[in-house]
């Protein structure tokens, strides 16, 4: 038998050890003229794109202080992974005149295994854009920037990092394939309008974990095509709650399949989950395999109601206070009636007495202790 030579087995090893303690290649923003109070649009984007040209894993940093940033598009395709850390505070301009008419502040598209983490702080500095925003009264209004665009990005990680004051949406999440949010936190106040957290269409496996999300519109929102999308361990509130939807509103949409919300806490929300449609869904969309889980509602006005053909839905221990004497609404369309619901121990009250379910085209299966139905 052959008998490797002490010598080469140690030097085999030792090829291993190193291989695995191989740092990512590191770009620190100071080194591309980011200094702390300044602009780093420029650093940034210098930095990316060596970074981007690597063949081995990469990593930036932006560290603490306050830095100011404009209108960013970090695109791929890569040569290897690439992770910005920012443990900083990262301000938008106020002004939405220099905001160039973009749709999302910061861009992250078309790559494969990044990584955004940190500490630090993505600022919209939305106030005076909200002033501004009159998209309630006028259907043709200018949507201001949104702090984040997450747009078809595979195997990818966003790791702590806060977004807050976004001008619009917060983040939004197109054609991504397994992204997972841990321990993101999204604040803006109740009042300021249009400011969802994390909005996802069109994208599998995308799953959020950790989160506090308080903001003045939905916590998160589905769209069409989304697949396997859960919300777990996450605080909810203030805000619009958990939607999926709005559907129905275009032709052609994708179905929305497999949604869990388990272990989750809504406070002081307007909605619990709730999946809303349009009124004269033009297209047959499917709502399929959603599921509600070890959910505590505080002090939310409308815990749980659906207006859409769905099928598949459960409603499982959810318990807490309902701001209103309905703690349960499903109403469902006369033309495709709900299938497939079930309640299942269910705990809401309302001024003490326990709420009320009301319900139409739909038939829940009740398990355990759940509201009775009544029209
Ligand atoms: C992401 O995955 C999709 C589906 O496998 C693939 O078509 C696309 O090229 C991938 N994108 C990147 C940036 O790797
Ligand atoms: C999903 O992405 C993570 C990186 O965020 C990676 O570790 C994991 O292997 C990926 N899962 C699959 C099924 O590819
Ligand atoms: C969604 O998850 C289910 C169950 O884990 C799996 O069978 C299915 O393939 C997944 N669908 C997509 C589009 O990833
Ligand atoms: C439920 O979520 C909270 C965070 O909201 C977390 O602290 C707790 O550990 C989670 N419980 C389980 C059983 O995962
Ligand atoms: C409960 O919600 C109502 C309506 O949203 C609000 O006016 C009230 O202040 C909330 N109560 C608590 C204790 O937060």
């Amino acid at each position: 038998m052959y008998m490797q030579s002490p010598f080469a087995r140690c030097a085999f090893l030792l090829f291993l050890v190193s291989a695995t303690v191989a740092q990512p290649k590191s770009f620190d923003i100071a080194n591309f003229g980011g200094k702390p109070d300044g602009d780093i649009t420029e650093a940034i984007t210098n930095a990316w794109k060596e970074a981007c040209a690597s063949v081995t894993p990469s990593k930036i940093t932006i560290p603490k202080g306050n830095f100011k940033l404009g209108v960013v598009d970090l695109k791929g395709p890569c040569k290897a992974p690439i992770e910005i850390q920012v443990d900083g505070t990262i301000l938008a301009p106020p002004d939405i005149a220099l905001m160039k008419g973009a749709y999302q502040w910061v861009k992250f598209q078309y790559l494969n295994g990044f990584t955004l983490s940190g500490t630090g702080t993505f600022d919209g500095q939305g106030p005076i854009a909200w002033k501004q925003n009159d998209c309630a009264q006028n259907k043709n209004c200018k949507m201001p920037t949104m702090n984040f665009g997450f747009n078809f990005l595979n195997n990818s990680i966003v790791l702590g990092v806060t977004s807050k004051d976004s001008k619009n949406f917060h983040v939004n999440v197109l054609g991504c394939n397994n992204f997972t949010f841990d321990g993101f936190k999204i604040i803006a106040p109740p009042e300021s309008p249009n400011t969802d957290g994390i909005h996802i269409g069109r994208s599998t496996e995308v799953h959020i974990k950790n989160a506090k999300i308080g903001t003045g519109d939905d916590c998160v929102s589905l769209g069409d095509g989304s697949k396997n999308v859960s919300v777990e361990n996450t605080e909810c509130g203030p805000g619009h709650g958990i939607s999926v939807g709005s559907l129905g509103r275009y032709d052609k949409e994708d179905p929305v399949e497999g949604f869990t919300v388990k272990n989750c806490t809504l406070t002081n929300t307007d909605n619990g989950v709730r999946i809303k449609t349009w009124p004269g869904t033009p297209g047959a969309i499917t709502v399929t395999d959603m599921h509600f889980e070890d959910i505590v509602m505080n002090n939310v006005s409308n815990p749980t109601p659906s207006k859409i053909k769905i099928s598949k839905v459960t409603f499982k221990n959810i318990r807490g206070t309902s701001a209103t004497p309905e703690g349960v609404v499903l109403i469902c369309s006369s033309g495709v009636p709900c299938e497939g619901v079930e309640l299942s121990d269910i705990k809401l009250t309302f001024n003490g007495a326990e709420a009320k379910a009301k319900c139409a085209n739909v038939k829940p299966l009740i398990q355990g202790a759940a509201p009775a139905c009544a029209a």
